[in-house]
């Protein structure tokens, strides 16, 4: 659609730009180190939105949804799928476990046309579930402390064009050898790991995925291209957080993809000016899963307070999550990151309690102070302010209801971060959730 704008000037009206006013698609960030709630915020908004898609990442993520106290909890499936209405697309940077999908697929009934799978995602197959695994073990103390999902193994050989790509499931026979061939070319290093892979079950494997799966594989590149120039309106779920990016984030401690917004228009062949609006989501605190440099972690009764209130346990591991207080430096690097211009501010209830809350303003480094994200963020020392907490946040709906020092922490947290924050979440529930 064209629109021009026109400016009046002493001669009368003149037409001063003709732009095209195309649909957006927007798009909801996890701005910290994951499991920041970003199911929640999807699946909320996904009410006004025709379409969500998935854009990187695989089967590590897990991103719980609840709605009148039934818990669901995604890995691969966008968070749009509980409202009847959306259409739910796997995008090309997503790596699939096929049987991870499968297995996800069966919680839902009727999936056709409201499921699409990029045939350009890649396949996580057994050695690389087994590569992750292996790998993890011989870092020893040097552990990533990844989900063990073949992750990064998959996305190795993405980059490394050995990869292989779900829309070749159309094509068995050559899918089949060309993985035959791939298991002879790397023996010499599966089997240094004691890996060994039963070739002759990867036919009936590959059929089976080809029965449950093909008829939702499409070129979703082009389906999208279509759903904006038709006008609909799309949203793009991200998985992980920021600072877990290949490239921004806590490196080598992250994930293998591209988690922040930029990674949206890779994942999904949309570009960068289809892109609207950027909402960040953000714990009203910190927490970790894994291992890697964390400088707000609390190892002491605020952190197992945190834990615990918190209910701070993976939802595809299971493994507790390393809790700490609200790194403002990190979260307003982040913000500029993504260029959100807004933020959700997830979990407030979790402070509920709490006589003080703190929140780092600065790092110190080698004795000096810095209010930027150094590489050797392992070094750094928080540099906390101390706000007074409240007792009572969980389930308020209305901002003004909030405790007047809940509504003050928010307040200074926006000017900290220097970004809007537009959404509070105070339960898991979908309607506990505040709109300013
Ligand atoms: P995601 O990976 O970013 O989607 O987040 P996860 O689902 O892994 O972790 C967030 C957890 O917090 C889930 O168990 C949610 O149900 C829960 N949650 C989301 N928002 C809130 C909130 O405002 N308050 C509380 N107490 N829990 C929340
Ligand atoms: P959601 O989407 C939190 C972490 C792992 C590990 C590192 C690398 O639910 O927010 P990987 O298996 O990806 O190679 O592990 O990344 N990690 C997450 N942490 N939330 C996630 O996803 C995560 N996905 C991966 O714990 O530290
Ligand atoms: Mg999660």
């Amino acid at each position: 659609m064209l629109c021009i704008i026109t400016e009046k000037n002493r001669y009368g009206y003149c037409v001063i730009m003709i732009k095209e006013n195309r649909q957006k698609a927007d798009l909801i960030v996890g701005i910290q180190w994951g499991d920041e709630g970003k199911g929640k915020i999807v699946d909320l908004l996904a009410q006004n939105y025709d379409i969500v898609v998935r854009y990187q990442g695989g089967h590590n993520a897990g991103h719980t949804i609840v709605i009148d106290n039934k818990k669901y909890a995604l890995h691969l499936i966008p968070s749009g799928i509980l409202n009847p209405k959306a259409i739910n697309i796997i995008g090309n940077g997503v790596v699939i476990s096929p049987d991870a999908l499968i297995e996800e697929m069966e919680q839902f009934e009727n999936l056709e046309n409201r499921l699409f799978i990029s045939d350009s995602a890649h396949m996580i197959l057994e050695h690389h579930i087994l590569l992750d695994q292996a790998k993890e073990k011989l870092r020893g103390k040097n552990a990533i402390g990844t989900t063990g999902r073949g992750i990064g193994p998959a996305y190795s050989d993405k980059v490394g064009r050995n990869g292989f790509r779900i829309g070749k499931l159309r094509n068995l026979d050559q899918l089949e050898n060309e993985i035959i061939d791939y298991l002879q070319q790397n023996r010499p290093i599966l089997e240094s790991l004691n890996i060994d892979i039963e070739t002759s079950s990867i036919r009936k494997k590959l059929e089976f995925y080809k029965e449950k799966l093909e008829k939702y594989i499409i070129n979703t590149t082009h389906y999208l291209w279509k759903a904006i120039e038709e006008g609909k309106k799309i949203l793009l779920e991200g998985a992980q957080g920021t600072m877990l990016d290949i490239d921004h984030g806590t490196y080598p401690y992250v994930t293998s993809s591209s988690t922040i917004s930029a990674g949206a228009c890779i994942g999904t062949g949309l570009n960068p000016k289809d892109i609207g609006t950027i909402t960040g989501i953000v714990k009203a605190y910190a927490t970790r899963v894994g291992n890697g440099p964390f400088p707000t972690e609390e190892f002491g009764e605020d952190g197992e307070k945190l834990r615990e209130q918190g209910f701070e346990f993976g939802t595809t591991t299971g493994r507790p999550r390393r809790c700490g207080w609200f790194d403002a430096v990190a979260v307003k690097y982040a913000s500029r990151l993504n260029g959100c211009d807004n933020l959700a501010l997830m979990k407030l209830d979790v402070l509920d309690g709490f006589e003080k809350i703190k929140v780092c303003t600065g790092y110190r480094l080698n004795g000096k102070e810095i209010d930027y994200l150094p590489n050797e963020l392992e070094k750094v020392e928080p540099i906390y302010r101390e706000f007074p907490g409240w007792d009572k946040s969980k389930g308020v709906r209305n901002f003004e209801e909030l405790p007047e020092n809940a509504k003050n922490y928010i307040r200074e947290l926006e000017k900290l971060v220097e970004t809007k924050i537009s959404l509070i979440s105070t339960s898991p529930d979908r309607e506990d959730t505040i709109r300013i």
